[in-house]
């Protein structure tokens, strides 16, 4: 059984379909790329995953159980993290609290617990930042910050919407390392939207091509990234049709 499966997920705003069929399907222990020109519907996609959005039609199944109509905290809580385009992150935070907000529900937060998101800072390179606030940190950081708080939950599934994106190289690698290292030590589950296609063909078992909504073209890393019809649809956005 997949651990993340889509079925003819379908999500408008207003008479635009921003979401079109889609369907996909995430194995355990994958690192699944989501790639597509602007506008495709990615984001739309993660929003209904993570629960952001209900689709209008179709279904999603977590670990087997039905979550389309499920609100964004219920979903978190059976195991699904995520981060997001544009990192939001509480700036009037410091940046351990704001690992630690998964876990700020709780009344007594042990020193494991804080141990816990220590850890997670320094896999992520930011240890030494842990007192400063948030708003202090660049974007890139903000985007580490972000990984860091998803996996203090300890989910089975992270979705990350585009989160190599105007980030510097050197954080770039951070992320990257992070990632592998939390897939391969904890067997945690990735769906990554990205633009970066050396960083896709470096990290990623598979990957989903979107196009105007709907599943375009899947398959190992390198049968997508050598498919011409990949290039149809990048240049496509080109010629300025998609907004
Ligand atoms: N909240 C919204 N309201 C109206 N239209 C939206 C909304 N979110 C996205 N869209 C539209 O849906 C389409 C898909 O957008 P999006 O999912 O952001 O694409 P991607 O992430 O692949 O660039 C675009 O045409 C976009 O303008
Ligand atoms: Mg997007």
């Amino acid at each position: 059984m997949p651990l993340l499966k889509t079925a003819d997920v379908t999500k408008r705003f207003g008479g635009l379909v921003a979401v079109n069929g889609m369907s996909l399907e995430v194995n355990s222990g994958q690192v699944v790329a989501l790639i597509g020109p602007n506008g495709a519907g990615k984001s739309t996609l993660i929003n209904l995953l993570s629960g952001l959005y209900s689709p209008d039609e179709g279904e999603i199944h977590f670990n087997g159980d039905a979550i389309e109509n499920r609100t964004p905290a219920q979903i978190a809580l059976l195991g699904v993290g995520r981060t997001f385009q544009i990192p939001r992150v509480f700036h009037r935070l410091t940046v351990i609290d704001n690992v630690l907000v998964p876990v700020a529900h709780r009344a007594v937060i042990s020193g494991d617990v804080r141990g816990r998101a220590r850890e997670l800072l320094e896999l992520v390179d930011l240890g030494d930042k842990a007192g400063q606030y948030a708003r202090e940190l660049s974007g890139g950081q903000q985007k580490l910050l972000e990984l860091a708080r998803a996996l203090m939950a300890e989910p089975s599934l992270v979705l990350m919407d585009e989160p190599f994106a105007g980030v510097h190289p050197q954080l770039r690698e951070t992320l990257i390392h992070a990632i592998r290292e939390v897939n391969r030590n904890q067997g945690t589950t990735f769906l990554i939207v990205s633009h970066e296609m050396p960083v896709v063909a470096a990290m990623c078992n598979w990957v989903y091509a979107m196009h105007l909504g709907s599943n375009f073209l899947e398959g190992t890393p390198t049968e997508v990234l050598e498919d011409e019809r990949l290039v149809d649809i990048y240049l496509g956005e080109d010629e300025g049709v998609a907004s």
